[in-house]
């Protein structure tokens, strides 16, 4: 089967589309169920499901920046051998998207306003490293997830032990996270220069301070 070639302008739509369906609607999920969806919701004091809310924000925010990165990346991005597996692991991060901005709004907490900015940064950034070449594209989804993946073990030990709900959720994409980062590198990614990597966890450093403080109304009714 030929793949189908997009124009520029095309592309330019396609893009638009997929970065407010990410941040303002709906975006194209796995098949995959809720991780959450059987629990039962926990009783907490309104201090920890604040805190906890907050927490699923930056991890929500967190999701905005992946799914960015990713639609930047395949924009510039060759990868023919692994293009397959990279849209898979875009659409499970929409998987995650779904899951933090339903459990945001039961513990009655809000997305962050600064989701747009976020994502444009993001595509701009994920554009760049595509640009950069494969094994350097590669090598950044791989220390990207690496990060995630330890922010989550953080936030694993701030949300509460008897918060199932919570915790299911973050430990399904730790393991999502994990697979992510063992793709990218098995298909050739290489590992990035420190200052690099320190330059990104600054970035992300700048991201989790500020969206755990600014804030915006979540729409109600997702899944789970
Ligand atoms: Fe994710
Ligand atoms: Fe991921």
């Amino acid at each position: 089967m030929t793949a189908r070639h997009y124009s520029p302008l095309d592309q330019l739509l396609i893009n638009l589309d997929q970065g407010v369906r990410t941040v303002f609607g709906r975006p194209q999920v796995t098949e995959r169920p809720n991780p959450a969806k059987e629990l039962p919701d926990t009783e907490m004091e309104d201090r920890e499901r604040e805190h906890t809310a907050r927490l699923m924000r930056i991890n929500h925010t967190g999701e905005v920046c992946a799914q960015a990165l990713y639609q930047g990346q395949a924009l510039t991005a060759k990868l023919p051998e692994v293009r397959s597996k990279m849209d898979r692991a875009a659409k499970e991060e929409n998987d995650h998207l779904d899951w933090c901005e339903s459990r945001i709004g039961q513990l009655g907490g809000r997305k962050s306003l600064l989701n747009p900015l976020f994502y444009a940064g993001s595509f701009a950034i994920g554009a760049l490293a595509g640009a950069a070449g494969d094994k350097w594209s590669l090598g950044f989804v791989a220390e990207t997830e690496h990060q995630v993946e330890s922010h989550l073990e953080d936030h694993l030990e701030q949300v509460p032990e008897e918060d199932r709900r919570t915790r299911a959720i973050l430990e399904q994409m730790k393991e999502d996270e994990m697979g992510h980062a063992s793709m990218a590198l098995a298909a050739g990614g290489a590992e990035l220069p420190d200052p690099i990597k320190l330059a990104m966890q600054l970035t992300s450093k700048v991201m989790t301070k500020s969206v755990y403080w600014f804030r915006v109304e979540c729409q109600p009714g997702r899944s789970g």
